[in-house]
C-alpha cells in the first residue's frame, strides 16, 4: 500500500496544484514542493507549529544557536526559525531536492543573511531521481565542532541504514560539545507493533494514515511500499539501536513516542530521538 503522502505527490502535486503558491507569513510558497514535504496546504501551518512545539519540549533552540537541517524541504522549519534565532545564532539548511533549496536562497536566505541553503546531489526514487551522489558520499556543510541543534523531521522515515549511521557519524563531527540531533522516526516496538495489528484486524484497507509497514526490507527494516521503498520506512527497536550504535550516538533522553500508529495519550506524531555522541 503507497503511503498517503506519496499518493499525493504523484497525483495532486502534478496536476492543478503544480503552478500555484501559498501564501504564509509573507511568502509565497510553491505548493508542488509543498507536498514533496508529505503534507499541503491544509496542514502546513498546524506541522510547522506543531514541529516548534517538538523542539521546545525536547531539545530547546536558543536565540544563538548554531542550527544545521538536515531534510530541511522548502523551508517549513527555517521560515519558523527565522523568528526565535537572533543574528547571533545560525541556520543551514540542506535537502536533495534542488528547486526547494533554491526557492529557500531566494525567499528566506535573501532575507535573513545568516540563514543559507544548500543543495546535495543525492539520489533518491523519490526526491531527487536525477541525483549523482550516494548519502555515503557528501560531507555536511558544517565546520567541526560547530553546532548546537541537528534537526531532522521525517527524514530518516525515508532513509536505509548505512545512509543513516553514515550522517550520525557526520554529526558527531560537526557537533558542539554539548550539541545534541533532533531526529524522528518509525520505531516498531512492541506496542506499535501489536496496535498495527490490531488495526490490520479491524480495519484492513485503511490503517492509519495507510502506514502498516508490511514489508521486511532488511535486517529489522520494514517499508510501506515495495515499489517506492524510501515513501515510508521503519525499524525494529533493535535494528534502531543498532544505528544508534554505529553511529556512534546514544540517546540523550527516552524516545518520545507517536501516536501514528494509532498510541493514544500522546501528542508527537512520529516517535522523537533526542541522540547525542558517545564519547560524551
Ligand atoms: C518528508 S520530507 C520533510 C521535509 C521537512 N523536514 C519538513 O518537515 O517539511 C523529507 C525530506 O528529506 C529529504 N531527504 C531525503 N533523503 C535525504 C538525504 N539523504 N539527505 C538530505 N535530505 C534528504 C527530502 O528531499 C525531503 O525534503
Amino acid at each position: 500500500m503507497t503511503a498517503m503522502w506519496l499518493k499525493k505527490v504523484f497525483t495532486k502535486a502534478k496536476s492543478e496544484d503544480d503552478a500555484n503558491l501559498f501564501s504564509y507569513k509573507g511568502y509565497e510558497i510553491p505548493i508542488d514542493l509543498m507536498y514533496m514535504t508529505g503534507g499541503g496546504v491544509e496542514t502546513w501551518d498546524e506541522i510547522s507549529l506543531g514541529h516548534q512545539d517538538q523542539l521546545r519540549n525536547y531539545c530547546a533552540i536558543e536565540p544563538d544557536h548554531n542550527v544545521l537541517e538536515v531534510g530541511c524541504g522548502v523551508g517549513r522549519d527555517a521560515i519558523q526559525l527565522t523568528e526565535q534565532l537572533s543574528e547571533d545564532g545560525s541556520y543551514a539548511g540542506v535537502d536533495i531536492i534542488k528547486p526547494s533549496i533554491e526557492w529557500c536562497q531566494q525567499n528566506i536566505a535573501a532575507r535573513y543573511p545568516n540563514f543559507s541553503f544548500h543543495y546535495l546531489d543525492i539520489y533518491s526514487q523519490i526526491h531527487n531521481a536525477g541525483g549523482n551522489l550516494k548519502t555515503t558520499e557528501v560531507r555536511l556543510p558544517a565546520e567541526d565542532k560547530s553546532i548546537d541543534r541537528i534537526i531532522l523531521h521525517s527524514v530518516f522515515t525515508h532513509m536505509f541504514e548505512d545512509d543513516i549511521v553514515y550522517y550520525l557519524h557526520d554529526f558527531a563531527r560537526v557537533l558542539k560539545r554539548g550539541g545534541k540531533v533532533f531526529a524522528s522516526f518509525f520505531i516498531l516496538d512492541d506496542e506499535a507493533l501489536s496496535l498495527l495489528e490490531q488495526e490490520k484486524q479491524k480495519n484492513p484497507d485503511s490503517v492509519f494514515e495507510g502506514l502498516d509497514f508490511e514489508h521486511e526490507y532488511g535486517d529489522g527494516c520494514f517499508v510501506q511500499d515495495l515499489e517506492h521503498p524510501e515513501g515510508a520506512v521503519a525499524y525494529t527497536e533493535e535494528a534502531f539501536e543498532r544505528i544508534l550504535k554505529k553511529g556512534k550516538m546514544k540517546l540523550a533522553q527516552p524516545v518520545g513516542k507517536g501516536f501514528w500508529c494509532g498510541r493514544e495519550g500522546v501528542t508527537d506524531g512520529q516517535d522523537i530521538a533526542i541522540l547525542e555522541p558517545v564519547s560524551e
